[in-house]
């Protein structure tokens, strides 16, 4: 018997062979976030001097519509594959009606159809909501103080064959009320849009993380109440499986999950059990957090690219975020 053993003692597993060096850590990277993954969301001002930077999102400009034209370029040379539209409408022309979410010529479609003149290969995602045009800043009408379901739907069925008309390429209704998935799509149809898709924000919470959306489309200050009548509760899982599974039984090509960060439980969930390309939304509150942090000097800019990792290690599919032409740039720079 040797009196020293020669196989000395050592712990079962060493996890950190693997992460010595970065070749070897990239052989073992289990997800990755590249340009695909991107859908980028930008604010379209009809306004005269509506452009410019938006206060409480530094970095993200409202944009005019010779703006918008530039920007889709843009994203198109860096291979982002789309490009959602949000409109800074006229306050004056807001109204109860809310007449204007399916004028042909507001804000919104003339935007989907510049940059259809500019970048026809680029995917244009739309909005689908009344708030940018209603008076008192709700997704739906709004009666005694009560939002209308069925009224809404009809209104957001002609807003969406509006889009659809000036060419848009998926609808992204974002208003949560029941029923109109169904109604979309079968207006749709009959309309002869077959092939355009549906991205619903399908788990779309009451969230308090939607504040600087709210300044950048100027409904901030005018919404009258809250949402949390049609948006869904923040403490509520099952809830937002449910109306998964309904969207999609309805008729929605793509779901969302809305927020991102605090709602990742939600992305993999929805992932798991229904297998359907899934995005999260990187909402305007959680940009502002982390951008103005970075800005302050408190955080590095990497955790942008960590933040974004969280959802593709979650089972998303996609990403809307404000980040996107910087993620894409330094992807490019790789
Ligand atoms: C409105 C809409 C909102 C967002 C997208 N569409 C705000 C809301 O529901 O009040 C939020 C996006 C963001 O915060 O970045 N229908």
């Amino acid at each position: 018997m040797p009196a020293t053993p020669i196989i000395a003692p050592f712990p079962a597993t060493r996890l950190r062979r693997l992460r010595r060096t970065p070749a070897l850590r990239a052989l073992t990277a289990e997800r990755h976030v590249s340009t695909e993954n991107l859908i980028w969301p930008i604010f379209v001002t009809e306004i005269p001097g509506g452009e410019g930077e938006i206060p409480s999102m530094p970095g993200v400009d409202r944009l005019t519509l010779d703006g918008a034209k530039r920007a889709a370029e843009r994203a198109m040379n860096l291979g982002i594959p789309a490009i959602c539209i949000f409109p800074h409408s006229d306050p004056d022309l807001k109204t109860e009606g809310c007449e204007r979410a399916w004028d042909p010529e507001n804000i919104g479609n003339r935007a989907i159809r510049a940059i259809k003149e500019v970048a026809p290969d680029l995917a244009v995602m739309t909005d689908i909501a009344l708030d940018p045009y209603n008076i008192n800043g709700h997704d739906g009408f709004v009666r005694n103080g009560v939002i209308l379901n069925d009224e809404t739907v009809e209104a957001l069925v002609r807003m969406a064959l509006a889009q659809a008309e000036a060419g848009a390429d998926i609808l992204g209704p974002s208003d949560m009320m029941d029923g109109r998935i169904g109604a979309l799509r079968r207006a749709l149809e009959q309309a002869g849009h077959k092939d355009v898709a549906i991205l619903s924000y399908a788990a779309k919470y009451a969230s308090g993380f939607y504040g600087p959306f709210r300044d950048a489309v100027g409904a901030s200050g005018r919404l009258v109440g809250d949402k949390k009548t049609y948006q869904i509760n923040p403490a509520n899982r099952d809830e937002a499986l449910r109306c998964v599974a309904r969207d999609l039984a309805e008729g929605a090509d793509m779901v969302m999950v809305k927020p991102g960060m605090p709602y990742l439980d939600i992305c993999r969930e929805v992932k798991d059990q229904f297998g359907a390309p899934t995005y999260a939304y990187q909402v305007s509150g959680e940009y502002a957090m982390m951008e103005s942090a970075i800005r302050a000097g408190w955080l590095k800019r990497e955790v942008v690219m960590e933040s974004l990792l969280s959802f593709r290690r979650a089972g998303c599919d996609g990403i809307l975020t404000y980040y996107a032409p910087q993620v894409a740039e330094a992807l490019a720079q790789r």
